[in-house]
């Protein structure tokens, strides 16, 4: 089996550099990564997709439940995120991502990886109250008895509470017109520890709904989470040498200044925006797949922070240093968990928790965060030089040939045809595919 590469300096540190792994068999792809997450063999079956997640699991987790849906799984490599060497795995559908997250990664390990941090995992949970006379007045009587409305929301979960996390604050927010007319919108911002917090943000909204009647005289209705989580954000930050983006003929300051005004159009427009941050979550999603979380969740808060200011722009920023170098950083929300919902009952998810090696969900912010930013720059530098369908055709000419019925060997046949014609459609791939069986079937028969 080939080998990983040491990290030079860092030889007692798993590295997570491993040269040429796309070429690899995949079991011996498969070997290494066992071998540096010490997977077991019940592990491994599970990522082979021997076992996994079971039926009759699958059928407690969701409603009318009739099969699985299995996606490819694979390892972003070369990523060092606050000087720890991690191996990523993602689980996604598109090409190209992987090896553009790894790409990044890999440019990013010059200046010694990606610096991430999170905040305090605080969400938002929000209580509607209608029916009020006196919004000012209703306003001033829940502040009022804040102390009291947190001691009945931390009663809820005891266990968070004794993890140190539970009711933090109240915020409150008059809306003076609405569809609906007035209404008071009581904020419980609550700590929820390595847990997403959706049930017990729910949970702690829902039983404080009498006190909250009580104390403004209203009618509550809705009582949820805000997916808008500005209180719980991650952010990464990395600088690359402009001398290591350089390639074919495109010089280092010449792809700096690309990405840069790359950056620039997303960040005055929201039609170039929605793409960039799209992006962005290529990377952040498919982590978040990979380890059991609530994507969707991911994706409304992503997309509501890029709106905060009343006009949608991009999550990231780029600039150039004074030194030349390409400064990359990304804040995003980042409701994620290692603990509850799929992340522990998941087969799948928990053995990538534990490629990850990650121990808690502050730490999976920050590789999210890191990939997030990854997969922006490998978009970036991309669109910004050669374009984006270079690369990315080899890789989707692969689905094209499979999507037409071509099997076994015949798939690299076809998508090594279509590349090299500059089609890549399905009915070319289809054409292709009939010559080549009857070219074969007349080989048989001479
Ligand atoms: C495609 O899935 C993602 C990109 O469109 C992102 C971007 O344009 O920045 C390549």
């Amino acid at each position: 089996m080939p080998g990983g590469e040491p990290c030079p300096g860092e030889n007692t540190m798993p590295s997570s550099r491993a040269p040429g792994f796309y070429n690899w068999p995949l079991e011996d792809r498969l070997a290494w990564v066992v071998d540096w997450a010490n997977l077991t063999e019940e592990e491994t079956s599970i990522l082979r997709g021997e076992a996994g997640l079971p039926l009759e699991q699958a059928d407690r987790m969701i409603e009318n439940v009739v099969g699985r849906y299995p996606l490819p799984l694979g390892i972003a490599l070369n990523f060092r995120v606050n000087g720890r060497d991690v191996l990523v795995p993602m689980a996604i559908e598109e090409p190209s991502v992987v090896a553009g997250a790894s790409f990044a990664a890999k440019l990013a390990r010059a200046d010694g990886g990606f610096r991430a941090e999170a905040t305090p995992p605080e969400m938002i949970g929000q209580i509607q109250v209608l029916d009020l006379d006196d919004l000012e007045a209703a306003r001033a009587a829940v502040l009022a008895a804040k102390e009291r409305i947190l001691a009945r929301a931390d009663e809820v979960d005891p266990v968070i509470r004794r993890l140190g996390g539970g009711a933090r604050d109240l915020e409150v927010r008059a809306l003076p017109e609405t569809p609906a007319g007035p209404m008071l919108v009581v904020h419980l911002i609550y700590d929820c520890r390595d847990a997403m917090g959706a049930n017990a943000v729910n949970t702690a909204c829902e039983a404080l709904a009498p006190l909250i009647e009580e104390i403004t005289g209203g009618r509550v209705g809705l009582r949820i989470l805000s997916n808008l989580a500005e209180r719980r954000l991650a952010r990464a930050e990395c600088t690359i040498p402009a001398d290591a983006l350089a390639f074919d003929d495109f010089p280092g300051e010449r792809v700096v200044q690309g990405v840069v005004e790359a950056w620039a159009f997303a960040a005055a427009d929201p039609y170039r925006a929605a793409t960039h941050n799209k992006g962005i979550l290529n990377g952040v999603d498919a982590v978040a797949i990979a380890t059991g979380q609530d994507w969707r969740a991911i994706e409304a808060g992503a997309h509501a922070y890029a709106a905060r200011s009343g006009r949608y722009t991009s999550l990231s920023t780029w600039s150039r240093d004074e030194k030349g170098n390409l400064v990359g950083r990304l804040e995003m929300p980042m409701a994620v968990g290692t603990v509850g919902g799929a992340t522990r009952s998941h087969p799948t998810a928990r053995v990538a928790l534990k490629i990850l090696g990650v121990q808690t969900a502050r730490e999976l912010a920050e590789v999210m965060v890191a990939v997030g930013l990854a997969q922006n720059l490998a978009a970036l530098r991309a669109l910004a030089t050669e374009g984006i369908q270079k690369g990315h055709m080899a890789l989707h000419a692969r689905q094209v040939a499979i999507a037409a019925g071509a099997q076994g060997d015949e798939i690299e046949q076809v998508a090594r045809q279509m590349v090299a014609e500059g089609v890549v459609r399905l009915d070319r791939a289809e054409e292709i595919i009939r010559e080549q069986r009857s070219k074969g079937n007349k080989g048989a028969g001479e």
